[in-house]
């Protein structure tokens, strides 16, 4: 070959080389217009029919509404026992509300419509209630319980409460109704409760008058506690009126052993919130669990506590499981100062709680160091702030 056709070659390559980049330029250029101007488009559209959404939000949407309601229930309550029938707003408030109202959430079964209305009397905020109903009852005439519930009493509930139902055939997931009535409630701060406590009237008042806790509370960095009491021996009668109302008839009841804390003082579900503190305090004060069965009532915001795990199934441990997850999580507790909770007394099958509290001693036990390494990176993170890695140590009890 000689030289002149070598260097022919070599120009016609290189030319070949600078067309294809020449090419490959003008192609994105192209592309990269095409898409301003669809977006431009997008803007221009939305601006006309004076709609906000962004090209972004509205393919969300929109890909969320092409997913069957029941696959995407399947996907969020993806750890309990199925099957399960989950209606959300079978029965739907019509009222107006602000965000920054308060909901309480709670479950329960149809032959708690009374206490649910009692409880509507005392506590003015809004309600999310999880309705369970067994599957092998007969749905009909439970159905039928609750339309005459609605019916009878319908101007007094319909600007409150919102009813989620769930057939199934088992009878206490209680996490799993717990996370149902949270997850459907329509304001941020949350009040999960048994609807067998009286609670003071002005409680609604109380938080949202005191910068400190509805401050705390919205931005989500605590939660609240409502010291829990109940009584030696029975109290029947359930109106209001029966209980005490102010701080100190209750310190007095108290001190008379009439009243107790919740669940005995031997028992580590309710000390950790320092009862004696509360009695001797004008102030919110912050507190740290010093057991693992520690399961106090609170207020929250239903954005920053993490779930309760669905696998608890039946009494014992559910709530325990959730409050301990709550504190690895880095939220702060505190307890108000003025309010407190009063159980009304009612009978507990004996019988089938023990038999499911041993069960889920097992699952408990297990869920204790599983929880703490799914928090291990936060934990070791911030092991110089409140939170310590104590109570987390495989097989060191020591700290709880
Ligand atoms: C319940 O307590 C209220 C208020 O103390 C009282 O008026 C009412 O008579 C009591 N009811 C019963 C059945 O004892
Ligand atoms: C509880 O509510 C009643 C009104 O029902 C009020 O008179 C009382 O002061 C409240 N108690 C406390 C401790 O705020
Ligand atoms: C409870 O509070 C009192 C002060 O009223 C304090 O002396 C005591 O150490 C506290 N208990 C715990 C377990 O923190
Ligand atoms: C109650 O508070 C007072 C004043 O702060 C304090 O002197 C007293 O020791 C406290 N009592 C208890 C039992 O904590
Ligand atoms: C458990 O923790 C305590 C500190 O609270 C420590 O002194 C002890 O050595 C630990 N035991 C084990 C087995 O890690």
């Amino acid at each position: 070959m000689n030289k002149s056709s070598k260097k022919i070659k070599y120009y016609s390559f290189s030319l070949l080389l600078l067309i294809l980049i020449l090419y490959a330029t003008f192609i994105y250029k192209l592309q990269e217009e095409n898409e301003l101007a669809l977006a431009t488009e997008v803007e221009k559209n939305s601006a006309e029919r004076g709609s906000t959404f962004k090209p972004f939000d509205h393919s969300f949407e929109k890909g969320l509404k092409n997913l069957k309601k029941e696959l995407i229930f399947d996907k969020m309550f993806q750890n309990i026992l199925k099957p399960t029938k989950l209606e959300p707003f079978h029965f739907e408030m019509k009222g107006l509300f602000e965000p920054s109202d308060i909901t309480l959430t709670t479950m329960i079964t149809v032959d708690r419509f009374d206490i649910l209305l009692n409880c509507m009397t005392i506590f003015d905020g809004l309600f999310s209630v999880a309705l369970h109903i067994a599957e092998d009852s007969d749905l009909s005439e439970n159905l039928e319980k609750l339309k005459i519930f609605i019916s009878k009493n319908r101007e007094f509930i319909e600007t409150r409460l919102d009813i989620h139902l769930v057939v199934d055939k088992f009878p206490r997931q209680l996490n799993y109704l717990r996370n149902v009535a949270r997850f459907f409630s329509r304001t941020d701060l949350i009040l999960p409760l048994d609807v067998d406590f009286m609670i003071n009237k002005s409680f609604i008042k109380h938080v949202k008058s005191n910068d400190f806790i509805f401050g705390k509370l919205l931005n989500g960095e605590a939660v609240f506690i409502i010291p829990a009491f109940e009584y030696h021996g029975v109290h029947i009668n359930t109106t209001y009126e029966s209980f005490p109302q102010e701080k100190k008839d209750v310190i007095k009841l108290f001190k008379e052993e009439k009243l107790m804390i919740f669940h005995g003082t031997d028992n580590k579900g309710h000390t950790s919130t320092n009862y004696t503190m509360w009695m001797n305090t004008t102030d919110p004060y912050r507190i740290e669990p010093n057991s693992f069965s520690y399961e106090p009532y609170a207020i929250f915001n239903k954005n920053t506590v993490p779930w309760s795990d669905e696998r608890f199934i039946g009494y014992g441990g559910n709530k325990a499981a959730w409050w301990y997850e709550i504190y690895l999580a880095g939220l702060e507790f505190w307890v108000v100062p003025n309010d407190f909770l009063i159980h009304q007394y009612h009978k507990y099958d004996d019988s089938v709680r023990l038999k499911e509290r041993h069960r889920n001693v097992k699952l408990f036990w297990n869920f204790l160091p599983e929880i703490c390494n799914r928090y291990r990176v936060r934990l070791l993170e911030h092991k110089n702030e409140h939170i310590d890695l104590m109570g987390c140590r495989p097989g060191n009890n020591s700290r709880f």
